[in-house]
């Protein structure tokens, strides 16, 4: 295990971007560090580690980067969930929102079993927007959501609480507060 690195200290944070007064957290440079990517993964999967679970689902765009290589850890296939109209075969979409509109979310129809254990895995979880819709997807095609895996929670903006509330254990690595 990489237990001793400070991965915190690896995500760049870039103020007032992408508007003037929000601290953007940059999860780029974390998967930029060769130790630090692999802590990331390692830490991301650890809970998980020791239940059944055969699919991991991640989050177009950031969260293919850890999904796929958490699927990898875990010995299990990965599945996308892709921005809308990405997808080439039959898909079901769920709508999501942001700050000024909404955006949908989607995933092949036949990407998971009924009853089949996964774990949705992001970058990050804010507000929870998104990850409350990839919830709905997952649990749309009646896969067993067992849990859902972030590098970065943003607790200020109540989306871990979101999807506690769901059901779903939330596992995050770190938090930022307060700004
Ligand atoms: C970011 C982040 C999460 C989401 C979290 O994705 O990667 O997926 O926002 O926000 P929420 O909890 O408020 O929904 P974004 O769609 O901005 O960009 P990406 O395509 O680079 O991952
Ligand atoms: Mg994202």
């Amino acid at each position: 295990m990489t237990t001793d690195i400070d991965i915190k200290s690896l995500v760049r944070t870039i103020p007032d971007y992408p508007k003037p007064g929000i601290m953007f957290r940059d999860v780029i440079t974390l998967f930029g560090h060769p130790s630090g990517f692999r802590a990331s993964v390692e830490q991301l999967v650890a809970p998980f580690q020791d239940q059944r679970v055969e699919s991991v689902a991640g989050i177009e765009a950031r969260g293919f980067i850890l999904g796929g290589a958490a699927a990898d850890r875990m010995h299990c296939g990965f599945v996308p969930i892709r921005k809308k109209g990405k997808l080439p075969a039959k898909a079901i979409g769920q709508e999501y929102e942001l700050e000024y509109g909404v955006d949908v979310i989607e995933v092949h129809e036949d990407a998971l079993s009924p009853g089949e254990p996964v774990l949705l895995v992001d970058d990050l979880i804010a507000t929870g927007g998104t990850a409350v819709a990839a919830v709905e997807l997952l649990r749309q095609l009646k896969a067993e959501v067992v849990g859902a895996a972030f590098v970065i929670d943003l607790p200020d903006l109540g989306g871990r609480a979101r999807l506690t509330e769901l059901g779903v254990p939330c596992h995050t690595l770190m938090a930022f507060e307060g700004d």
